[in-house]
């Protein structure tokens, strides 16, 4: 194919400057040197406080549009002078996040922002009928049916960056009907402990996992296993799947990324060695399969892959994540914020690591359940939620 008929990708990713977001600009680099039928542009980035990374990817990529999230309106043009390249618009605020994503020059945005921050702008990419990369599963733990109404509207792709979601979505694109999704799950850090020792775990303990490198709050969740809880709430949304078809198993090598059960009793399932950079490339160049850059699996060595059922009483953050899969509305917003709330109040060492889930609980039955909120009711109690965390917080202390 000649240059002239290459099909051009402008790719925003909104929170470059993170685990995710670092591994989307390599998978750029890999495409931009090695993809014959397409040219990989980096056309808008995104970072929140990591201004000394951002203007390193944006001095590399040169892209046209920065957005500096953290910053007032008002600061744009200090940063801009200081520190990225000429001709590259500079913006700061969280609306500056919102136009980017629904820039008509993007075409392909990677929601990679952490938390449910990353809410409005994946939501504007998906408004604008962008295929949207979703890293960012706050989104559709908080506003999933939200997200599949605008999606069906504007006619937005959502192809999931979650390695368990891609490898369900992997394994559906062959057809048949699906009888249950199984999510597996590495178990974390605390697989083996019990819950006397983990009542005692500390922050570097908790962030310490065994097989993925990921920012700080998901590495938590990890920990918690609320990371699968909100897998399981992300599954239903993507996939439309009732709860009660989605289980989990704890395979801790991390090499299944999860199965699909057909109707037939065939259960086919997608496996690689644990890099983001496979279910990032996949989500930006579906439906092509293109050379990869990441390690593949050794079948020349022996191997022990095992799968084994999870112990909801050490870890029942699961047993949560399906009660809200079930009952959808408010209850993803309610948990997602009292668990961002929780892990933030555990990293500044305030709250025991158990205690995090317990405070989702709590939230979650102190909340007046409503099975069709609006999206500025999902923010108002997002707002509660967090709030009564640092109530029960405080009163826990206290006592
Ligand atoms: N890491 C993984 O392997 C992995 C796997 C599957 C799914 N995910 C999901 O991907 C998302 C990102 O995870 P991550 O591990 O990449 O997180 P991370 O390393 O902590 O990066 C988070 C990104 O979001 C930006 N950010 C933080 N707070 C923000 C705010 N209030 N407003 C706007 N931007 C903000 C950060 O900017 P600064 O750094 O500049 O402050 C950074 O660019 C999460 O939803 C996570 O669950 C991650």
């Amino acid at each position: 194919m000649s240059t002239s008929q290459r099909i051009e990708h402008h790719v925003a990713i909104l929170g470059a400057t993170g685990s995710i977001g670092t591994a989307t600009v390599q998978v750029i680099e890999h495409l931009s040197r090695t993809d014959p039928t397409a040219s990989w542009t980096l056309y808008g980035i995104s970072g929140h406080h990591n201004t000394d990374l951002l203007t390193e990817i944006a001095n590399r990529h040169r892209p046209n549009r920065v957005v500096v999230s953290s910053l007032e309106a008002d600061e744009a043009k200090a940063v801009s002078d200081a520190a990225f390249p000429a001709g590259t618009r500079v913006g700061c605020g969280p609306d500056e996040l919102i136009d980017l994503a629904g820039d008509p020059r993007v075409d392909i945005l990677v929601a990679a922002i952490v938390g449910r921050a990353g809410l409005e702008s994946t939501l504007a990419g998906v408004r604008a009928g962008k295929r949207v990369a979703i890293a960012n599963k706050e989104t559709l733990v908080v506003a999933g049916g939200l997200v599949r109404r605008l999606a069906a509207e504007s006619g937005a792709e959502l192809l999931p960056v979650d390695s368990e979601h891609a490898a369900i979505f992997q394994c559906l694109a062959g057809g048949g009907t699906p009888r249950r999704i199984i999510l597996t799950a590495s178990g974390g850090p605390f697989r083996d402990w019990s819950l006397e020792k983990m009542r005692e775990a500390t922050i570097e303990q908790a962030l310490a996992h065994p097989t993925w490198q990921m920012g700080k709050k998901i590495s938590i969740d990890s920990a918690t296993m609320m990371n699968k809880a909100l897998e399981i709430i992300e599954a239903r949304w993507l996939f439309d799947c009732p709860a009660d078809q989605i289980e989990v198993m704890i395979h801790p090598q991390s090499i299944i990324h999860s199965m699909v059960e057909m109707i037939d009793g065939s259960t086919i399932a997608q496996l690689s060695p644990p890099d983001m950079r496979l279910p990032i490339q996949h989500a930006l160049t579906y439906p092509h399969c293109l050379p990869g850059d990441t390690p593949t699996l050794d079948l020349s060595r022996t191997a022990c892959w095992t799968l084994e059922p999870v112990d909801v009483e050490r870890f029942p953050a699961i047993s949560l994540g399906f009660e809200v899969a079930r009952v959808g509305g408010s209850a993803g917003a309610v948990v997602n914020a009292a668990n961002e709330q929780a892990v933030g109040l555990f990293l500044e060492g305030r709250m025991r690591f158990t205690d995090i889930v317990t405070a989702c609980r709590i939230a979650l039955e102190s909340h007046n359940h409503e099975s069709n909120p609006s999206s500025d009711r999902l923010l108002e109690l997002d707002l509660w939620a967090r709030a009564e965390v640092r109530r029960w917080q405080l009163r826990s202390n206290a006592s």
